[in-house]
């Protein structure tokens, strides 16, 4: 059998890490996982529930009941739970929000952790998340810290939803990015931070065209691809 690659892109909210991710992965011809939707169908599945995030002792039993899978459609990452395709609803502030709640909890980690490790063994994958470098794919071969400032991340939500005619303040968006920053990067299982082999790239004064160049570049050197 051929050697299997996998590739981890790390890093906070909005840095671009999905577009940035799904993009390399079709010029290399792997299988891009996206590990926050797993995260999110659990949350919607905790929020049907009416379960609060601080109640940490429900939430681990909940976990029981959750099956998360994921599949793809014409390329594009589709994640079931229990059973029903819940892609199109796991974009909103509200499971956002109760994602990055209910991830600090260790049955909700080791459950999806499980999961990507996985999914990785047997095929080229990139996946991007918060821990992937750190923990789900400390061997992979290639390890990226994707960020920018807050404010440019701001900016790029606000121009998104802007475009799609939805009304939000840039101030609102700011302020939810960092609430969600501080609460990844500061529990105490798995926080966001970069591996000590991940390669930073910063794409606060970069294209999307640039930065996909920089990895494509950074996965040749590692003899990714080609
Ligand atoms: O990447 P995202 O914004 O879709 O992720 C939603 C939340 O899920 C994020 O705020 C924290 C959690 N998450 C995590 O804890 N570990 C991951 N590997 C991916 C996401």
């Amino acid at each position: 059998m051929s050697k299997i690659y996998n590739i981890a892109i790390d890093g906070p909210a909005g840095a671009g890490k999905s577009t940035i991710a799904k993009a390399v992965s079709a010029k290399l011809g792997f299988v891009y996982v996206d590990t926050g939707a797993m995260y999110r169908a659990m949350a919607l599945y905790f929020l049907r529930k009416g379960i609060k995030p601080d109640e940490e002792a429900v939430i681990s039993e909940a976990v029981k009941e959750v099956g998360v899978t994921i599949s793809y459609e014409n390329g594009a990452q589709q994640v079931i739970l229990n059973g029903e395709n819940v892609s199109g609803l796991i974009r909103t502030e509200e499971v956002s929000q109760m994602a990055s709640a209910s991830s600090i909890y260790l049955p909700v980690r080791e459950k999806l952790v499980e999961l990507q490790k996985e999914l990785a063994r047997n095929e080229n994958v990139i996946m991007d998340g918060r821990d992937i470098g750190t923990c789900v794919l400390p061997e992979a071969d290639l390890k990226i810290y994707l960020t920018a400032s807050t404010a440019v991340r701001a900016k790029r939500r606000y121009d998104e939803l802007t475009e799609k005619g939805e009304p939000c303040s840039l101030e609102e968006i700011e302020k939810e990015i960092a609430e969600r920053d501080y609460r990844d990067m500061h529990r105490e299982n798995s926080p966001l931070k970069q591996a000590e082999d991940a390669v930073l790239v910063d794409t606060s004064g970069l294209t999307i065209d640039e930065v996909i160049g920089e990895i494509l570049k950074l996965a040749s050197e590692k003899g990714i691809g080609w």
